[in-house]
């Protein structure tokens, strides 16, 4: 019988010779084998971080809505842009920290989200589902795969919400301090009782404010994360102005973690920015092959909860943006 070392490099000899698409098919099928239970239960044991992540899941499940939109927050629904046909009236806000794809499979089949409407006319309209936390895939694949070491590094999440990018980033990145910044009550009150519950407060620090004020920690910031912050939340001739401070704001070198692109966000808005004297993107390929296929479940799945993720280093911060 071959030892595991022998099983390992002839592994590796016939993926160094086939064509990248065959490798790519061979890793699925591999993937699909392991999923189906067809070579039994070859599934490695959850690390102690996705447990914990999983154990804060469920307790904020129990504390919010299915929707997890506060009583304390109003959403503004975008009039320009990708977004602009979130139809409140269709639109259902189901939170993806709280609810992967399969939570919410059983969420329609309880009939606490129905897939589809009826509207005035008794015509059938399908839901439009947004969500405005990053999923427990996305987090993993921001700290585990698309940015680098962060030891002793300092990350920021503007708007924090649930908490979701701060509890990833204490699990699954080395950083040194981790800041949320949220300017709703009741979830900055939520992520103070998780940090304290699990444990946390060594490491992150969650403030309730408008980033607005938050200068000098935009300032001394290695990674800021802007996951959708403004679109959804306050109208855009504010948003105009987040936009130019952030940019006034930000030092270089600093990395920008963003759903959606930059370029998407910035389309619709006047803010005079000047992405390509600002930033410069960071390619993305090889993190994403590898998240794909250690993060989603099926080899199939919609991958675009990973793709809509982007990097950029910040290049220079002042007036050459502008
Ligand atoms: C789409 S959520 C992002 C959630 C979180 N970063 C994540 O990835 O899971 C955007 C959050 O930004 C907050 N927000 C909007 N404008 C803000 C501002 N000026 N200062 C601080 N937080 C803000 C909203 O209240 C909302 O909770």
């Amino acid at each position: 019988m071959a030892d595991i070392e022998t099983v390992k490099r002839q592994f590796e000899a016939v993926l160094h010779n086939v064509s990248d698409d065959v490798r790519s098919q061979f890793l699925s099928w591999i993937k699909n084998k392991i999923n189906s239970g067809e070579w039994g239960d070859v599934t490695r044991e959850k690390s102690n971080e996705d447990v914990m992540l999983e154990s804060i899941q469920s307790d904020l499940r129990s504390e919010l809505p299915v929707n997890a939109v506060s009583h304390t927050e109003n959403i503004h629904f975008p009039q320009t842009g990708p977004n602009a046909d979130c139809d409140p009236s269709t639109t259902v806000h189901v939170d993806a920290f709280l609810y992967d794809e399969d939570a919410i499979d059983d969420l329609c089949e309880d009939q606490e989200v129905q897939m589809n409407c009826c509207c005035g006319s008794q015509e059938v309209q399908p839901l439009t589902f947004i969500t405005h936390s990053a999923s427990a895939a996305q987090v993993k694949y921001i700290f585990n795969y698309a940015l680098p070491d962060l030891s002793g590094k300092t990350v920021l999440d503007v708007g924090s919400r649930t908490g979701a990018v701060l509890y990833g980033a204490y699990l699954y990145s080395k950083a040194k301090h981790i800041v949320g910044v949220e300017i709703d009550s009741t979830f900055t009150s939520l992520q103070t009782a998780a940090v304290a519950k699990y444990n946390m407060a060594d490491r992150i620090q969650v403030i309730h404010d408008d980033i607005l004020n938050q200068g000098p920690l935009i300032a001394s910031s290695d990674v800021v994360i802007l996951n959708n912050v403004f679109e959804f939340f306050v109208p855009k001739d504010l948003q105009e102005k987040l936009w130019i401070y952030l940019f006034a704001t930000l030092r270089n070198n600093t990395i920008l973690v963003t759903v959606p692109s930059l370029e998407e966000s910035l389309q619709q808005l006047k803010t005079g920015i000047n992405l390509e004297q600002c930033v410069e993107s960071i390619d993305l390929t090889a993190p994403l092959q590898q998240g794909r296929l250690e993060l989603l479940d099926s080899a199939d799945a919609d991958d675009s909860d990973l793709t809509r993720i982007h990097l950029y280093r910040v290049l220079a911060s002042h007036s050459p943006c502008q």
